[in-house]
């Protein structure tokens, strides 16, 4: 874990709310895994004071991607900056996707619903680097939702996608277009990313279909690296459960380990 109080911006897109930056960062882009974050401070006022999580979009040399959705008052502020303006941020920090050797040769499915493709840009690189075909499911709710659609594209990844309203693409949710595709498919890991019903979703079928399957969990979090216990959620260890720091533990997390929020009911 490195602290890195001034990474300079180098590039900035935006869409709408959805934005990406690029920063350098030369330790940390050495290190990143897939499926890792960084605590990223959204201004240097007092408030607010706590930094936000974000996940690890790509690395390319000494620099990393972040895409976010601006949700709230930290998101807006980062999505604020600028190229040439820097960021005050900690990481790489948790664990990531698991990335075996295993992998190669197999075809896996890596489904993101919304913001929640931010780590899987940069776990399909590294997958397609070990030899292993990944498919994409990117959905969303309108067609603004899915704007990362052309940076898979012209990279030649296989991509299906979704919008709930059907203005593009399958209509209906990535989950739907998903199952379907699996009358054709059969992938040998499915990863995903995305709201919490989406992925309890996948990790129903997962289980169904007997895939193993690995899920990036979110939590609200004070310091991210298991200082302040402020992300801890129930998980599932040897048949017992138990409280878990979703920072230091996860992000990333095997399906069967997931409790998710509508078994608690
Ligand atoms: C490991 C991890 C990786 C993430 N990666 C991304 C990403 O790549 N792109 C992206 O758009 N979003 C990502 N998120 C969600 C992002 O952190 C929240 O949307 C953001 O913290 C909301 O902060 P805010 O100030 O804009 O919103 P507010 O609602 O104003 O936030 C208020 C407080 O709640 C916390 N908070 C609110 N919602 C969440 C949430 N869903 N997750 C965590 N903390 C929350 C904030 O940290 C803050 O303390 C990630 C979350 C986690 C845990
Ligand atoms: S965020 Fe502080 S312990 Fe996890």
């Amino acid at each position: 874990m490195h602290k890195e109080p001034k990474a300079p911006i180098i590039h900035k897109k935006t869409w709408g709310d959805y934005c990406l930056l690029g920063f350098q960062a030369e330790r940390l882009a050495a290190e990143a895994q897939p499926g890792q974050f960084i605590m990223a401070r959204p201004s240097d006022s007092l408030h607010p004071l706590l930094r936000r999580p974000i996940s690890i979009h790509s690395v390319l040399d000494d620099s990393i991607e972040i895409y976010f959705q601006q949700t709230g008052i930290g998101t807006t502020l980062l999505g604020q900056k600028e190229k040439g303006d820097f960021l005050d941020i900690i990481g790489p920090l948790g664990k990531g996707f698991h990335l075996e050797s295993s992998l190669q040769g197999k075809s896996v499915a890596i489904i993101g619903g919304g913001r929640g493709i931010a780590p899987l840009y940069f776990l399909a690189h590294r997958m397609r680097n070990l030899g292993a075909f990944p498919r994409i499911y990117y959905g969303g709710r309108t067609i603004n939702d899915i704007p990362l659609r052309q940076k898979f594209e012209e990279e030649d990844f296989e991509i299906l996608l979704s919008t709930d309203d059907g203005s593009f693409g399958f209509k209906g949710l990535v989950t739907a277009l998903f199952q379907k595709s699996l009358q054709e498919f059969s992938p040998f890991r499915i990863f995903t990313c995305g709201p919490e019903a989406m992925m309890a979703k996948i990790a129903q079928i997962a289980h169904d279909k007997d895939i193993s399957s690995e899920f990036s969990l979110e939590a609200i979090m004070g310091c991210g690296f298991g200082a302040c216990w402020g992300c801890v959620r129930k998980l599932r260890k040897e048949n017992e459960e138990e409280w878990s720091k979703i920072c230091e533990e996860g992000p990333v997390f095997q399906g069967d380990q997931i409790i998710w929020e509508k078994e608690e009911l």
